[in-house]
């Protein structure tokens, strides 16, 4: 019979420089309005780090809460970057329970303390999409910095959406700020518009720190692959500047955003233009030998460049333009007014810009820190705690609270989730 775990658990998956950090945030943070859902009622609950799983193996805890001094050690191993496997072993010697990260999505379903809790997705793969569904299906949440799914296929998109549909609930249960901005709260200002009704005509932005910072360069007169070298040496590109100069990352945050404010395109709807030569496309290469390949065998493509940020009559921007009406749009480089807000933007900030009915002639700018470890998992960890606020709203309209702290539904929707349940063991 499944059990209901008390509200407020977070099951974090993927322990990089975005997870490690959330797992850091929860144990340090007090979120004394966590209990008080938006609309009142609702039960008193902490958020606690109730798992945690890298690629290969899940740890947790049968009391729902990982002892603080655990969770540490765990995100110590993982920064320490010990061979696959460590995890376990790290477990067993704290006597946490382990299981393989391929088993989460039946663990989400019928386990007592991890079913109906947040599930956050700090990962950047595409395997995780069976445990977002899950959760959401059994009355829990997904809070995302992995874009891949949202920002992705559009079927991938919309069986989260129906998996929360199906979970019932008010909703709210679905969030994924920290995949567009990192954090910073343009995700909800999308949203927000469609709530208020307020047509968006046009959506764009600036969403790529490292190419704000290359184009930046390009604008000084700086020849591409060196601006390339500089944002690499400071630590702001992939560890193959492709997966930045592409322009892919950008389109999936572009994508985000449309969904976002109810344009549900699907990826060929946007165009991109990559920021590197085609011949350099296909094949393995290192940041080094890219910068070497470009500088020394591709330089008609930089001077290409260079003359195009020569002509220009204001500063060129790898800008995101989403026609809602039209229902289209590109990522691409673009000249863009001097004093404008994207031509004043500089190094790595991102902005982006709704134009809408009701802001008229004023267009909504939201604009902030685009990328970083901290501020993502800081977004990552508020969307959390909003979820974990309808999680919350949910169960207490359809549960009632034991001695014990933990969640017993009640009804049709207690019912549900044991049907689910069972026939998952069957
Ligand atoms: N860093 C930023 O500034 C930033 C900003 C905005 C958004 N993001 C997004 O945040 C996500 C995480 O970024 P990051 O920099 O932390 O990535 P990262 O350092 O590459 O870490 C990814 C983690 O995910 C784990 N993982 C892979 N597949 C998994 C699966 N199926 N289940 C559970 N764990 C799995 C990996 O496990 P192993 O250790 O076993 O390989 C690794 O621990 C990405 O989607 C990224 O695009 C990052």
């Amino acid at each position: 019979m499944a059990q209901v775990a008390a509200q407020g658990s977070l099951v974090v998956l993927g322990l990089g420089s975005v997870g490690r950090r959330l797992g850091r945030l929860v144990s340090s943070a007090s979120h004394p309005g966590l209990g008080a859902p938006a609309g009142g009622g609702g039960h008193p609950a902490s958020l606690s780090v109730a798992g945690v799983a890298d690629s290969s193996t899940v740890v947790y805890s049968s009391s729902g809460s990982l002892p603080p001094d655990s969770l540490e050690a765990l995100v110590q191993r993982k920064e320490s970057s010990s061979p696959e496997g460590n995890l376990a072993e790290l477990a067993e010697h704290h006597s946490l329970s382990v299981a393989s990260t391929d088993s989460l999505p039946q663990l989400v379903q019928s386990h007592g303390d991890l079913c109906g809790c947040v599930v956050a997705d700090c990962t950047a793969s595409l395997a995780s999409l069976d445990v977002l569904c899950e959760s959401l299906r059994n009355g829990g949440a997904v809070a995302l910095a992995n874009k891949k799914h949202v920002g992705g296929s559009l079927e991938h998109y919309q069986s989260l959406v129906d998996a929360e549909a199906e979970g019932g609930g008010f909703g709210g249960r679905l969030r994924f700020e920290s995949a567009c901005g990192a954090g910073t709260p343009m995700v909800v200002s999308a949203q927000r518009l469609g709530l208020g009704n307020d047509r968006v005509h046009s959506i764009v932005g600036s969403l790529s720190g490292t190419l704000g910072v290359v184009c930046d360069a390009l604008n000084n007169g700086t020849p591409l692959a060196d601006a390339v070298e500089f944002a690499h040496w400071h630590g702001l590109t992939e560890p193959d500047p492709r997966d930045d100069l592409g322009g892919e990352d950008v389109h999936r945050k572009a994508l985000v955003l449309a969904r976002a404010v109810g344009v549900p395109l699907r990826p060929e709807d946007v165009t991109i233009e990559p920021l590197y030569p085609e011949k350099l496309e296909g094949g393995e290469l290192c940041a080094s030998e890219f910068i070497s390949k470009l500088r020394n065998e591709h330089n008609d493509f930089q001077e290409q460049l260079a003359e195009r940020a020569k002509k220009a009559s204001g500063p060129l921007k790898y800008v995101a333009n989403i026609d809602c009406v039209r229902r289209k749009g590109e990522v691409s480089l673009q000249e863009v007014t001097p004093q404008s807000p994207l031509g004043s933007l500089s190094g790595a900030a991102n902005l982006v810009q709704f134009s809408t009915d009701m802001h008229g002639d004023t267009p909504l700018a939201v604009q902030g820190a685009g990328a970083g470890a901290g501020v993502t998992a800081s977004g990552v960890l508020a969307d959390a705690v909003e979820a974990s606020r309808c999680v919350s709203a949910h169960f207490s309209s359809n549960s009632s609270i034991n001695d014990d702290g933990n969640c017993s539904w009640n009804g049709s929707e207690r019912h549900r989730v044991e049907e689910r349940a069972t026939s998952s063991s069957r």
